[in-house]
């Protein structure tokens, strides 16, 4: 029975763990930018953000575009070192994605394409100093 009980033990810790993890993987796949910020990446970008986004962030990414004035939270500055929701490749997908609620900024998810979105972020963390 003892034998048994380890045995179990064993089993979990070598098999259902692992297992567990992989779901956990796929239902929270991590993020990671698939499309390298070149110079296309960056032209495709900018015309979207140009089209999209300028009017509250501005062209330059400083949160000074006409309908962000009057935005409350404000659109913030995109040029700056702090960005609120983060500024790793995979935070700045996940705004531009899911929108944050509440605010002036909405989900894109359905009106750009996956590679759009990623387009972006490659375009709009240009706005930021690179700290390394
Ligand atoms: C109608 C105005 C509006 C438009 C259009 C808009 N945004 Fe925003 N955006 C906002 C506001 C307001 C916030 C601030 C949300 C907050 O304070 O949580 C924001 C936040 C953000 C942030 C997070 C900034 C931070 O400090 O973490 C990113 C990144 C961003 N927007 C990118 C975009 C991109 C890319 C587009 C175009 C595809 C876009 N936004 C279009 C209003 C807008």
């Amino acid at each position: 029975m003892r034998h048994l009980l380890r045995a179990l033990v064993i089993a979990v810790a070598c098999g259902l763990i692992p297992i567990a993890l992989t779901a956990h993987q796929l239902k929270n796949p991590k993020l990671t930018n698939p499309v390298a910020a070149d110079a296309a990446s960056l032209a495709a970008g900018k015309q979207v953000y140009d089209r999209q986004c300028a009017s509250c962030h501005g062209d330059h990414g400083k949160g000074d575009g006409p309908m962000g004035e009057e935005m409350n939270p404000g659109p913030g500055d995109l040029s700056g070192a702090d960005w609120k929701h983060g500024s790793s490749d995979a935070e700045v997908f996940a705004v531009i994605r899911d929108g944050v609620k509440y605010t002036g900024m909405r989900a894109y998810g359905r009106k750009l394409t996956t590679h759009q979105m990623w387009d972006v972020v490659n375009y709009v963390r240009g706005f930021r100093p690179r700290t390394h």
